[in-house]
């Protein structure tokens, strides 16, 4: 399986914070905000991974993450010169995929709970059809939710019903089998003019192959959307560190742990960044 996380997007919601650099760059609390969703990918086990930005901003990403080797892993970079959808990813990235099965990941939310690691790695293993995951919430309104019939089923995608049937909220995770490209290249633009994930998804609940999992309680799911929802998310990315001495989104440490680096390569990582509380916690993995 490979992965792409959608890097580009306005951000204007983050206005004027995010006028300058893109919103994937700033931090949440001690590292770059895609850092999160690369490491969520690795702990499903992709190590290619194709990083979607706007022309301006590749270059600093490139910076930041260069090509994946100091994490074991295989990073490419491609632009999307507008933000005209999600679905869009898989046109773009449609060499990159090359007949593999694809997760797709927005670089702005992320999930943190055991029971989500779970579902990763049941997910990575899919060969057929397409996985959403789910999460309740309390304001389904704000979000594209899916509807259940009586056994459970999925039945219906609705993007921000104004009297939702259903709590479960769509995040911005998706795998798809080999067919999603050729799906999204049969898509239409919206009238908001995007190629609309919920669309493809919908195509793949119309064709019985939409499996849907559900994230229990345990989980979180932070939005970085908005500047309070920024903020939020960093307190929580912060509490969990000081109080369970667990950082979330570090790649060196994923990196570490699926076996892609070695012990040497992260004392290496860790010499760099010695400094900073981020290296310091790198160091204690290794003692
Ligand atoms: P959005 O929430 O649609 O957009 P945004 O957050 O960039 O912009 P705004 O604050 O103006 O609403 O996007 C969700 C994520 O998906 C975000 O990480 C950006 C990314 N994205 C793309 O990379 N390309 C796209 O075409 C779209 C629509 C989103």
């Amino acid at each position: 399986m490979k992965g792409i996380v959608l890097s580009g997007g306005r951000g204007t919601r983050l206005y004027p914070a995010t006028k300058a650099v893109s919103k994937q760059l700033i931090p949440l609390y001690d590292k770059p905000m895609v850092y999160y969703p690369i490491a969520s990918l690795m702990q499903m086990g992709i190590r290619d991974i194709l990083i979607v930005t706007t022309p301006e901003d590749e270059e600093r990403y490139r910076h930041l993450l260069r090509d994946g080797a100091q994490w074991g892993i295989h990073i490419s970079y491609c632009r999307q010169p507008k933000p005209e959808g999600i679905a869009q990813a898989l046109l773009l990235g449609r060499d990159f995929i090359n007949g593999a099965p694809i997760a797709l990941i927005l670089g702005d939310n992320f999930i943190y709970g055991e029971g989500f690691n779970q579902s990763l790695t049941r997910a990575s293993t899919l060969t057929s059809g397409a996985i959403n995951f789910a999460y309740r919430v309390s304001d389904p309104e704000r979000y594209g939710i899916i509807e259940f019939d009586p056994n459970g089923r999925p039945l219906r995608l609705v993007e921000k019903p104004k009297k939702p049937k259903s709590n479960w909220a769509l995040i911005g995770l998706y795998v798809y089998d080999k067919r999603a490209p050729d799906l999204a290249a049969e898509q239409k633009p919206s009238a908001r003019g995007e190629l609309e994930i919920t669309d493809l998804n919908q195509r793949y609940l119309d064709m019985g192959q939409l499996q849907v999992e559900k994230l229990g309680a345990g989980n979180a799911w932070l939005d970085t959307g908005t500047h309070d929802s920024w903020l939020e998310a960093c307190h929580y990315v912060q509490t969990i560190f000081h109080r369970q001495g667990q950082m979330i989104g570090c790649l060196e440490e994923v990196a570490y742990r699926n076996n892609f680096i070695t012990a040497e390569q992260l004392d290496r990582l860790a010499d760099e960044m010695k400094a900073s509380t981020y290296g310091q916690y790198l160091k204690a993995l290794l003692a």
